[in-house]
């Protein structure tokens, strides 16, 4: 029955004396709802039946958070989930308490339960928020969704789109979504990989565009496992941001830009192609293309096109780490499937392969799998390290750092731009550098979020 003005106001003065009030009503002043539940939605093409997700209000992806940069964000996260929940803010040097890492920063927010977020985003740019409980299960079902810093001054562009690829693994002839979360088979291998690539929860997005129209396209991969080589055809564009931190100078995109799991791409575009065509950003598939977003070109924005893009504003503390002072760590991935790892510490145990495999773990770090009461390294507050990445597997790995940006170290120490994932390649060593300026326990793991569930999560203590 929907409540009368009477019962409105009626209920209102109740919640003073601490009453529940019905979901949608709320006092003034109070926090704003981030609900997590189970809902129905048309995932698949309109012949096939709907597809049971959970996401946060029912929606994929989530809803777009946006705020001004220095702004704080407020939400009390609500739980009607079957699972215990929590929600990280991918990319945000967040206060630590705030982080949602479930079993680290916060217990998991139990079904029926709630926690209130509240933090200051301090960096503009492209970020994402997502569960941090189960992720390989949570995130694969749909629980994720942009979050957006403006630049106090904003780019010279026409109109912006916020694209956020994923990918799903359905059952074909049900169309619900595969729950062989835990198969072996996925975490010893690359990942739980979809069958079904989405953007902003479509398979075929087309969007409206005009011939040479400036666009500011921000790019999140939200899957699970997924790398997207991205190329873009009918535009011409500069990379702008990577993982939410501006680029010193915009650098043209020529060839494919690869976008590991969790990596975000901030790109501006012109619109080359003609009236009447399409332009796309393409998926690049072995030797097959697929268009991830159609562009359907109607009219023209100018008669000719503008001058490359300024760079953005850059954020607070883009400092470089001081390399020369910067302490040395090490990190030895090992394992999974065709691996050469005969055993590893689990639980302070040594375990040979297959007890590791029986207790759900496939991949270690410096010989431990899974997470350890002890940090890999215990920092002060302002310390400079150093970090070799070591993948010792053959598959590729999107390691992910809380709570700080790194730069991987170059040829010739050179270093690149500010990163919270970079993806290693197998057999491949990557160096990557930061300052621990931001207090607190941060996990470290690695994003094919089923390799982050069987051994490949660790973390690091700043104090
Ligand atoms: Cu995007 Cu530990 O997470
Ligand atoms: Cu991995």
């Amino acid at each position: 029955m929907t409540p009368t003005r009477r019962d409105v106001l009626k209920l209102a003065g109740l919640a003073g004396l601490g009453a529940a009030l019905p979901r949608g009503l709320r006092a003034a002043g109070e926090i704003p709802e981030l609900t997590a539940s189970v809902a129905r939605l048309q995932l698949l093409p309109e012949s096939y039946p709907q597809t049971e997700i959970w996401g946060y209000h029912g929606t994929i992806p989530g809803p777009e958070i946006r705020l001004g940069q220095g702004a704080r964000v407020r939400r009390r996260f609500v739980n009607d989930l079957p699972q215990g929940s929590s929600v990280h803010w991918h990319g945000i040097r967040i206060d630590n308490a705030m982080d949602g890492v479930a079993g680290l920063t916060q217990d998991p927010v139990a079904p029926g339960g709630s926690f209130d977020y509240d933090f200051v985003a301090p960096d503009a740019g492209t970020y994402w928020y997502h569960a941090h409980n189960r992720s390989w299960e949570q995130v694969a079902r749909g629980l994720h969704g942009p979050l957006i810093v403006e630049e106090a001054e904003a780019p010279e562009v026409d109109r912006e789109e916020v694209l956020v690829l994923d990918d799903w693994l359905l059952n074909p002839e049900t169309g619900q979504i595969d729950d062989s979360f835990d198969h072996p088979m996925m975490m010893s291998h690359g990942g739980r990989i979809g069958n079904y690539i989405t953007t902003n929860g479509r398979s075929n997005l087309s969007l409206p565009a005009r011939r040479h129209e400036r666009l500011r396209l921000r790019l999140i991969n939200a899957s699970n496992a997924r790398i997207f080589p991205l190329r873009l055809s009918g535009l011409e564009g500069w990379i702008v941001a990577l993982d939410g931190m501006p680029l010193a100078d915009p650098t043209a995109l020529e060839d494919v830009l690869v976008l590991g799991p969790a990596q975000r791409a901030d790109l501006i575009v012109d619109v080359t192609a003609e009236e009447g065509g399409t332009a796309d950003l393409v998926h690049v598939e072995e030797d097959e293309t697929f268009s991830q977003v159609a562009f359907t070109v109607t009219g023209t924005a100018s008669l000719s096109r503008r001058a490359g893009p300024a760079a953005l504003p850059p954020n607070p503390k883009m400092a470089l780490p001081d390399l020369a002072g910067a302490t040395p760590l090490r990190l030895v991935m090992s394992g999974g499937a065709m691996g050469r790892m005969q055993s590893a510490i689990l639980d302070g145990e040594r375990k040979g392969f297959r007890d590791l495999a029986a207790a759900g773990h496939f991949w270690a770090f410096n010989d431990v799998a899974g997470m350890t009461d002890t940090p890999l390294a215990d920092l002060s507050l302002g310390e400079p390290v150093r970090l070799e990445i070591v993948n010792d597997t053959v598959f590729p790995h999107a390691m992910h750092l809380h709570g700080m940006h790194f730069r991987e170290i170059g040829q010739g120490d050179t270093l690149g731009p500010l990163r919270d994932t970079i993806l290693v390649g197998g057999r491949e060593t990557r160096r990557i550098a930061f300052t621990a300026d931001n207090s607190g326990d941060w996990l470290f793991h690695c994003h094919m979020l089923s390799h982050a569930a069987s051994g490949m999560t660790t973390w690091l203590r700043v104090t």
